[in-house]
């Protein structure tokens, strides 16, 4: 399987040159049995609280998880960075200084010197209609107090961010994920899908366990395209594909469903895209305002039983 993929890999870099200079990545895995009772596996439309709920409460923080919760989010959405001392904290930017008072790279400060750090002061200023005085001075989580707090009942949607930058960076997700019991002893989980822009990140977790579910991360510069080959190839050691809304189309989708792959854009925060995205056949995606998707999937599940009942 190993050297399979290898080869795989190897082809998918020398495939389209159009969708390498599109693509910032590639990625996506089979769903079968040993995929359990996630809400994918359910056939359900996915609601994903992008960084939380972090049009409402600072990025990756312990209020923005929760709100995404309250606001029927389906999963909390996690960015990954490793610290000079080798422990992962939910952090869009290699470094700390859009969402912290501090400066520098995560790679260079331990997590002690994170923990330093006000996490929450920044969205106060940046977003004053938004501002409340408990987000000041809140903390970076690490993946481990995210776990912690919102344990197995949730469902957490993982981005290895800047795999090049951190070496063992899987190694070590897959050991916190073992270590809260995320996966079973068959390595099997209900409540964890591993995401990436980068496909050679994709294909060391899953080289390390082929059962948990993957989705491949794309950042297109242009109109999207992908094809048939591309597809399938995603489709070896992943369940999903995840592009930037923007810049892809119904006929996008409809390749990406053809291939019995999930389809799950980012970052989807307006209503009319939102609706868009479901008429197209997503079958979920990232948004900033859980709560709005929540409105508009229940108008549109509402809207499509109506036509069907006619
Ligand atoms: O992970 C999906 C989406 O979040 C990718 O973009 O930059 O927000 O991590 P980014
Ligand atoms: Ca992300």
């Amino acid at each position: 399987m190993k050297t399979n993929l290898s080869m795989k890999k190897f082809g998918l870099s020398m495939m389209s040159a159009a969708f390498i200079l599109q693509a910032t990545s590639v990625g996506a895995l089979a769903a079968d049995e040993n995929h359990t009772n996630s809400s994918i596996y359910e056939k359900k439309i996915v609601n994903i609280a992008h960084r939380g709920a972090s049009g409402y409460a600072p990025e990756h923080t312990i209020p923005s998880y929760q709100l995404g919760e309250q606001m029927k989010g389906d999963y909390i959405e996690i960015d990954l960075q490793m610290t000079k001392d080798g422990r992962l904290i939910a952090m869009h930017d290699e470094k700390v200084d859009r969402t912290t008072n501090g400066t520098g790279l995560v790679k260079d400060l331990t997590l002690a010197e994170i923990k330093k750090l006000d996490a929450g002061t920044w969205f106060n200023e940046k977003y004053p209609q938004m501002a409340k005085k408990s987000y000041e001075g809140l903390v970076v989580p690490t993946l481990e107090e995210v776990f912690k707090k919102f344990g197995r009942q949730a469902n957490y949607y993982i981005e290895t961010k800047s795999p090049d930058v951190y070496p063992g960076m899987e190694e070590e997700l897959l050991k916190v994920l073992k270590d809260y019991k995320m996966v079973d002893s068959k390595g099997r989980t209900k409540n964890v899908l591993i995401q990436s822009f980068s496909q050679e990140s994709l294909l060391k977790v899953h080289d390390m366990n082929p059962k948990l579910p993957l989705v491949q991360l794309f950042s297109y510069k242009n109109q999207a395209t992908i094809s048939d080959e591309e597809l399938d190839t995603i489709k070896e050691y992943a369940i999903g594909v995840g592009p930037n809304f923007n810049k892809v189309d119904g006929q996008y989708v409809e390749m990406v469903r053809n291939h019995d792959l999930q389809f799950h854009p980012y970052t989807v925060n307006e209503r009319a895209d939102m609706k868009k995205a479901l008429e197209w056949g997503a079958t979920g995606l990232f948004t900033n305002y859980p709560d709005v998707f929540k409105e508009v999937l229940t108008e549109y599940k509402h809207d499509k039983h109506n036509k069907n009942e006619k």
